[in-house]
């Protein structure tokens, strides 16, 4: 005994209202690992030398979040296939003389829909709100899931064309207006950052049916405007992406201890402790 912790964190701008700490606190004490998270709050510019910093002191892995993903990438000596897919790096691992970029951002989300919501993915037919990174992370993980119809919807429509078109050999998605969107799918997914300011994509109410299961992937302790207008809309169920947030974490766990957590309690307690 004796023996320092290992040492892992997360690296963004800003980081300071983040749950990750308290997130893999809780994975660590379940699992009886000894691991020690911190928080790097990296200005402007200093993405690189604080990264070489957190190594220096002999650091393990990090959690990569905005704005530095596509500069995380680019450290790389190796990435797992789902995040050259994802063409984004929420996840580093000194391994092997390297480093190793992952993202495990497309697939925490599929398993909370799938496991934790119980939504049933296999042939359905899902809309992708927005074409940013957010949406770009989710399209390979969610067309494994095996849709049989992956629309991608954006308020400039043009880049869902382009994006969708990126993926066109990985699965059945299309770029798609929001205008043209006039029947109900099984699955809606909220990849816009329009939660932040309250709002909600401006997509026709008949894109959602009684059967609809509707996802933002933003999280607050209140539902968000879009899960509201879901709500109203006669959604048949709804989620905020706090679930994705813990899944995510349990996926970066499972890259640097081998051990994956149970993550129903860890998700129960970070909910109770939102606000
Ligand atoms: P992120 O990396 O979080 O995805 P981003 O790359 O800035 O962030 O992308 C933001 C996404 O949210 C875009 O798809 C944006 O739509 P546009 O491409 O048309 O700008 C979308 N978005 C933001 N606010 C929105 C709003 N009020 N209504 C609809 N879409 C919105």
């Amino acid at each position: 005994m004796g023996d320092a912790a290992d040492l892992y964190g997360l690296i963004g701008h800003p980081v300071e209202h983040s749950r990750s700490p308290l997130i893999h606190r809780l994975f660590a004490d379940q699992t009886e690992q000894r691991i020690e998270y911190l928080l790097i709050d990296a200005p402007p510019g200093r993405f690189q030398s604080e990264v070489g910093r957190f190594r220096a002191r002999g650091g393990l892995g990090l959690n990569v979040t905005l704005p530095y993903k596509l500069d995380a990438q680019r450290l790389c000596s190796r990435l797992t296939q789902r995040a050259a897919q994802a063409g984004a790096v929420n996840t580093l691992a000194w391994q092997d003389g390297g480093l190793l970029g992952d993202n495990t951002d497309g697939d925490g989300l599929v398993r909370d829909l799938s496991d934790n919501l119980g939504v049933d993915m296999r042939g359905s037919r899902i809309l992708l709100i927005g074409a940013g990174g957010a949406a770009r992370g989710a399209i390979g993980s969610l067309l494994r899931a095996g849709p049989v119809e992956l629309s991608i919807a954006n308020r400039t429509a043009d880049k869902a064309l382009a994006l969708a078109a990126e993926f066109s050999a990985a699965g059945p998605v299309q770029g798609r207006s929001f205008e043209s969107l006039e029947d109900g799918f099984d699955i809606i997914i909220n990849a816009t950052s329009a939660s932040l300011s309250d709002e909600v994509p401006a997509i026709p109410a008949a894109a959602v049916g009684p059967s609809t299961f509707c996802y933002d992937m933003m999280y607050s302790s209140r539902p968000t405007a879009f899960l509201r207008w879901a709500t109203a809309g006669g959604a048949a169920g709804s989620a905020d992406g706090l679930g994705m947030l813990v899944e995510q974490a349990a996926e970066s766990f499972l890259l640097w201890r081998g051990v994956r957590p149970d993550t129903g309690p860890v998700l129960d307690e970070v909910r109770r402790g939102l606000d």
